[in-house]
């Protein structure tokens, strides 16, 4: 006679959380990653819209958050999100101009720019071929932020990526950028800074952030999660996402299965 009980329930076992400072989300694929990061936006972005009016946010480029904007985009959920008062920052940028395929203005709006429904005027490219764009970015912020009570005017969410060698945003191993503590946005160039030269957002932007959100997703990042995971106190210098620490706001970590898997 067969068994015509119902399976029994499957429990699905969290993957390991690696060590890594602030709050670790590890899901088993890159699209349960995606909705968990796209839930936890709406909830963030609707209590900074109820308590300021507006919601400001800074996204990187590179290829690992394109599954999380074309979700924002796509989920009938994501459409709760207050869009049309949401400001679109970029947290760092080639120099080059934004046509460029290397802009990462240009991969940010074919996600962004006409499906979110962001008013134009609150979207904010960094216009990095600007010799006066440090000046012009930070100016951009202020003038956007400064209505809001003191100490309320700052980010409210920042997605970052993690390169292979530690770095995040242009923040490169050992580059002048990474070492400012008192302007907001900065040009970075050097040995360690892979061509072109960048605009960035500096750590104190970043660390002065509501919620700071590192996405990390892939086979190729296990190495660098496994070093940071093992040294929790290396110098910044050598492994810059370790400095950001924000100072008042959330930290949290989304990974995928595969990028930490060596950490298991
Ligand atoms: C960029 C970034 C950078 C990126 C990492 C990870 O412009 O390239 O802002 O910090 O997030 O290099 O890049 P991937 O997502 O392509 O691995």
């Amino acid at each position: 006679m067969t068994d015509r009980r119902p399976p029994a329930y499957e429990l699905s076992i969290p993957a390991q959380a690696p060590n890594l400072p602030g709050e670790v989300v590890v899901a088993d694929t890159v699209e349960e990653l995606v909705e968990r990061m796209s839930s936890d936006l709406l909830t963030h972005s609707l209590n900074c819209w109820r308590a300021f009016g507006d919601f400001h946010m800074a996204v990187s480029g590179g290829s690992t958050p394109a599954p999380f904007y074309r979700h924002l985009m796509t989920d009938p959920i994501c459409r709760g999100v207050p869009w049309k008062k949401t400001h679109l920052w970029c947290v760092d940028e080639r120099r080059v101009s934004v046509t460029d395929e290397k802009s990462n203005w240009r991969m940010i709006e074919d996600h962004f720019g006409v499906h979110s429904g962001i008013p134009r005027s609150q979207q904010h490219p960094m216009e990095a071929l600007s010799d006066r764009i440090e000046h012009e970015y930070a100016k951009a912020l202020r003038a956007a932020l400064e209505w809001r009570e003191r100490g309320q005017d700052r980010l409210d969410y920042v997605l970052l990526g993690l390169g292979a060698d530690g770095h995040t945003a242009s923040l490169f191993p050992h580059s002048p950028a990474l070492s400012e503590d008192g302007r907001l946005i900065r040009i970075n160039s050097g040995p360690t800074v892979v061509p072109p030269d960048r605009v960035t957002m500096t750590l104190p932007l970043i660390n002065s952030a509501r919620f700071v959100a590192v996405m990390v997703t892939g086979e190729a990042k296990q190495e660098i999660v496994q070093r940071l995971a093992a040294n929790a106190h290396a110098r910044i210098e050598d492994l810059p996402i370790r400095g950001v620490r924000p100072v008042g706001g959330i930290l949290r970590w989304y990974l995928d299965r595969a990028a930490c898997e060596a950490c298991a």
